[in-house]
């Protein structure tokens, strides 16, 4: 029995091997992701010390936002933000099952890092806009401007922290080195 088992499984793994992988982040998506990684934690370093450069790099970010609403449109498939509505939905349940360690299969972002997508995205937005408005001569010492300005730039800090660790977590879970993912653009096509 196991004598015949053992050839037939062969076989099959190896017209599939385990290291076969598929495109999942498209080169743009990539160089935006590591732009803005870049500039993000430039920002957060800069302010008061040197003001020009904070602001250079907080202008960017607004730049590589606004990049990422197009591409959510017109980039390829797992840049594009057609599923949005459904991982968001599924991400109560997805992140309640994660304490079992049920990761499901998923090849671009799950339910938790949907989440964390729009999360991100909301938080930057707040953060270089009223940045840019607490420089602006009408809005200058208008005191919200500067709290929602400094309070929403802790959360991008927070988030971009429960990121990190998200994913190098739900690396350890796949068994897939999703951080280098990010730099090849390329995914193992099995996840158990
Ligand atoms: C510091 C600022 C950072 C920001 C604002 C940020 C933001 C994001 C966003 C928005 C995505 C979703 C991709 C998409 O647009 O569809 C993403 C994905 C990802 N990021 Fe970051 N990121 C940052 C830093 C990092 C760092 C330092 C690492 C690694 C150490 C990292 C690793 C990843 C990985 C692995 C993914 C893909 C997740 C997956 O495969 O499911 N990020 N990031
Ligand atoms: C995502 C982008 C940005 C991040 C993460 C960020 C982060 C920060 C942080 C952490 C502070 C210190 C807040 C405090 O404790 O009082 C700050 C202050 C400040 N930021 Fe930003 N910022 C961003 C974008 C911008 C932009 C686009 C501008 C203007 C063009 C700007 C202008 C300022 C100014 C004027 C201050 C007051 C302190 C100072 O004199 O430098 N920021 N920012």
């Amino acid at each position: 029995m196991v004598e015949e088992a053992v050839p037939e499984v062969r076989g099959v793994s190896d017209r599939t091997p385990a290291d076969r992988t598929v495109a999942v982040w498209d080169l743009p998506l990539r160089l935006w992701h590591w732009t803005l990684a870049a500039c993000v934690l430039t920002a957060w370093f800069t302010p008061t010390v040197y003001d020009n450069l904070h602001r250079i790099v907080g202008y960017c970010v607004i730049v590589l936002l606004a990049f990422r609403l197009i591409w959510g449109v017109l980039g390829s498939r797992y840049s594009r933000f057609r599923m949005i509505g459904v991982r968001l939905r599924a991400a109560p349940n997805y992140l309640w099952n994660l304490r079992r360690g049920i990761t499901g299969r998923y090849i671009g972002l799950n339910p938790a890092g949907t989440l964390m997508l729009v999360a991100l995205l909301l938080s930057l937005a707040i953060s270089a806009i009223t940045g840019a408005m607490s420089v602006t001569v009408t809005f200058f010492g208008v005191w919200w401007i500067e709290d929602t300005h400094a309070y929403a730039s802790d959360a991008v800090i927070v988030l971009v922290v429960l990121h990190i660790a998200g994913a190098v977590l739900m690396g350890l879970l796949q068994r897939e080195n999703l951080i280098r993912a990010m730099f090849t653009g390329r995914k193992r096509i099995r996840h158990h």
